[in-house]
């Protein structure tokens, strides 16, 4: 992949928002169980989008993120009261973006349209953008699966990417910190970077990511 990628299109959850920033308030409530909560949280908020996804049944990200916290609660034997559940709620429409990605996204808007495609329903992406400040970058191309009402990696999520931004797949930088959504992006068709910011091994799912980074920093200087 080269510097002429006119468009990059970037996953949110993950890539540009550390779903990990609930932890601490997690921890406050459930003293011990902050960082368990959290993960399991987010594993089962995927589960439920894939899983729904077979089933031919959409319920908004929000609804799956809610369900998701409630099972993770329950496996954990934690009792939340409904103020704290709102709380936790409430804390995902403001997760922290990585520390790196404003001065990134700075960088590589540089003669490039960003975007960004997202299981988000699109309130919780206004949200968690205009709670960052992140709007300047990505205007109205904020891309969710709720219109196509399917999850992540259905390839006519993707889709969504190249109807709106008109340009053939192999024009456009698919940026995920997902492993399995690289992997979604590139049998789409994209040119995808998968940012590793876990140090995971490489997913076995075929379609391998044309480039593997550790951040959104190192992004930004292997583009120029
Ligand atoms: C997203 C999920 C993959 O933002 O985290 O689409």
């Amino acid at each position: 992949m080269t510097a002429q990628t006119e468009a990059l299109v970037f996953d949110a959850y993950g890539t540009l928002f550390d779903v990990h920033s609930v932890t601490r308030l997690a921890e406050s409530h459930f003293p011990g169980k902050g960082t368990a909560l959290s993960q399991a949280w987010r594993a089962k908020q995927l589960d439920y989008t894939w899983l729904r996804s077979l089933m031919g049944r959409y319920d908004d990200f929000g609804t799956v993120t809610a369900d998701a916290l409630d099972w993770s609660l329950d496996s954990l034997g934690l009792a939340a009261p409904p103020g704290t559940r709102t709380a936790l709620l409430r804390a995902y429409r403001e997760l922290a973006p990585f520390p790196e990605v404003r001065g990134a996204l700075e960088r590589l808007a540089r003669g490039r349209m960003l975007a960004i495609l997202s299981n988000g329903h699109p309130d919780m992406l206004d949200a968690v953008i205009d709670h960052n400040d992140l709007r300047v970058w990505f205007g109205d191309r904020v891309l969710s699966v709720h219109d196509a009402a399917v999850y992540k990696p259905d390839p006519r999520v993707y889709a969504l990417a190249t109807a709106r931004l008109e340009r053939p797949a192999a024009s456009i930088g698919f940026v995920s910190s997902n492993g399995w959504d690289a992997a979604g992006a590139k049998s789409f068709g994209f040119a995808t970077w998968w940012v590793n910011r876990a140090k995971a091994p490489p997913e076995r799912l075929g379609s391998p990511p044309d480039g593997v980074v550790a951040d959104l920093a190192e992004l930004a200087t292997r583009l120029g």
